[in-house]
């Protein structure tokens, strides 16, 4: 039982949009139509269906979570920030192993697109992929230490740069908050109900056990949209969050 209300739990739900073309995509929007979460568009659903895709969303009102995962030279992901920005997205994300100047510039590409009086998108800092495990860290990337010890780093890198927050597990964000305060947010990916499909994820938490991490937002992909009703799916989610 938590002292979140339907409301407060749905608003804190960022569905992946995790689909080939826009139509694919609509398909789930209808089923999921009247709940207010956030929907995230990632690489697959923009490489195909693009900003068009993500304006339309915005015009009916959906708060969008740009999850492209820049990670380039400063100036690049500069020009990149800036677009996205025009596009009106409320969130996109940047891989912190790209540095602080990248983070940095992110945040003038944001000063840059800004139109007068629209909001701020807020922008997060990608951590360690909750697909990364501690042997893909150590023996494959190369990274010494633990996947916390990695995953606290680049948050506080993130957050001298001026990020809100980071992308992480849910397995993290004690550790998280602990290291950059209460305030900096985490949205976390890696979600499985009980006894949901773990696919490729790694380090995974179901939706209570995140929340009650006290983290700000979670990322729910197939766990939603590979369901045989995806509305039912979601509802589930939230009952068993408040
Ligand atoms: O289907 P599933 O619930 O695993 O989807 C998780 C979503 O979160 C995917 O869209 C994936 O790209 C994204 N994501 C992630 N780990 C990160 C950042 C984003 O799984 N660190």
């Amino acid at each position: 039982m938590s002292t979140l209300t339907r409301n407060d739990v749905t608003g804190r739900i960022m569905v992946a949009l995790d689909y080939a073309n826009a139509e694919s995509a609509e398909g789930l929007l209808k089923q999921l139509q009247g709940i207010p979460c956030y929907v995230k568009v990632g690489m697959q659903l923009f490489y195909a269906a693009g900003p068009t895709f993500v304006a339309s969303l915005k015009d009916r009102g959906y708060k969008v979570f740009l999850d492209v995962k820049m990670h380039d030279i400063p100036n690049t992901v500069k020009g990149g920030a800036e677009s996205v920005t025009r596009l009106g997205v409320d969130v996109f994300n940047v891989h912190a192993a790209g540095g602080k100047h990248m983070m940095e510039a992110a945040l003038e590409g944001i000063d840059k697109g800004l139109a007068v009086g629209a909001a701020r998108p807020m922008v997060i800092g990608v951590t360690q992929l909750t697909s990364t495990s501690q042997q893909v860290l150590n023996d494959e990337i190369g990274l010494a230490g633990t996947t916390e010890q990695a995953v606290i780093r680049y948050a506080r890198l993130a957050q001298a740069a001026g990020l809100q927050g980071v992308v992480a597990s849910p397995l993290e964000v004690t550790a998280i908050k602990a290291a950059c305060g209460d305030s900096f947010v985490t949205v976390t990916p890696g979600i499985r109900p009980a006894g949901a499909d773990v696919g490729d994820q790694s380090r995974i938490m179901t939706p209570a056990e995140a929340f009650a991490q006290g983290t700000d937002y979670v990322v729910i992909g197939r766990p939603i949209t590979g369901a045989a009703d995806p509305r039912a799916a979601i509802e589930a989610i939230i009952e068993s969050i408040v």
